[in-house]
């Protein structure tokens, strides 16, 4: 088994499905994430030499700044080791060398993370492919072994909601197809597919809304609608969407009437995102 996805399988416990018009279960990823730091918690007090997670971050992005405040908390919360690089957005691509060298150098630093997207006049590729391969906690290194936190993160809100996924047919909807390809051999057991955005009307209507789960992932707030998915079915929501200061997901939450399992935004991939990186800088660290 891949061990990113490796962490035993927490029952979700669905209480028994309300009868009321609005009838999905909302898959909550913040008391699962915190069942996930809990058990590392215990693991990592244990270790004499603690994981030490080193973050680098490019520019002002409010957002990503949010995330790496997060990040940081989290790494806090079940001892694993934290700092940050804060380096202006033209500081220029040998300046970033410069300090991922230093970093991939020291002992003392477990895993190395580039808090992504990078602003707009840098090559993402490259500067990823500089992290050693061994401190690459997100995974996003073509030879790495370990799964992306986002990815692993996603599986395991499935896996939650305890359904049989043998045969199940599972949509992924996404800007990049790229998002997609790791689910693949990681959800053997069902028939995954791509699906863009940029697909006719009725070609994105009709896969949609035959998915049994539907992982969307396209930043248009609240752009999926009642009649795009199937009765019963288990929706992610990938988006982080800002409207009037509030955070709203890609899905409408009006699709709790048809389906069956929903993971809000916020509190469902966001807060095991970080759950699950927790994960990769403890299994790296462990070796
Ligand atoms: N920005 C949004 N998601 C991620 C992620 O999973 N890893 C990193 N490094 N940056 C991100």
């Amino acid at each position: 088994m891949p061990w990113a996805t490796s962490i035993e399988h927490r029952a979700f416990c669905p209480e028994p499905k309300a009868k009321s018009p609005m009838s999905a279960k909302l898959i909550d990823g913040k008391i699962l994430a915190e069942k996930i730091k809990l058990e590392l918690r215990g693991k990592i007090i244990q270790m004499d030499k603690k994981p030490a997670l080193a973050s680098i971050l490019i520019g002002n992005d409010p957002s990503s700044e949010l995330y790496i405040k997060l990040k940081a908390k989290a790494c806090l919360e079940v001892g694993i080791e934290f700092s940050s690089y804060f380096l202006s957005e033209d500081c220029g691509e040998e300046k970033i060398f410069e300090v991922i060298d230093f970093l991939n150098k020291d002992e003392q630093i477990t895993g190395i993370l580039i808090q992504l997207p990078l602003p707009k006049n840098f090559d993402t590729d490259k500067i990823i492919a500089r992290i050693s391969p061994e401190k690459d906690v997100d995974g996003f290194q073509p030879q790495s072994k370990i799964i992306s936190p986002t990815v692993s993160g996603i599986i395991e809100l499935i896996k939650s909601t305890g359904e049989n996924l043998k045969n199940k047919k599972v949509v992924i909807l996404s800007n990049s197809e790229k998002f997609a390809e790791p689910f693949k051999p990681l959800m053997r057991e069902c028939n995954v597919s791509y699906l863009s955005p940029k697909a006719s009307s009725s070609e994105l209507k009709a896969q949609s809304s035959s998915a049994d789960i539907l992982i969307v992932a396209v930043g248009k707030p609240k752009s999926i609608k009642t009649d795009m998915v199937k009765k019963n079915s288990t929706i992610i929501d990938v988006g982080i969407n800002k409207i009037a200061g509030k955070t709203v997901g890609d899905v409408d939450p009006e699709v709790d009437k048809v389906v069956a399992y929903r993971s809000p935004v916020p509190g469902g991939v966001g807060p095991m995102t970080i759950a699950m990186l927790l994960a990769n800088v403890y299994k790296m660290a462990r070796g």
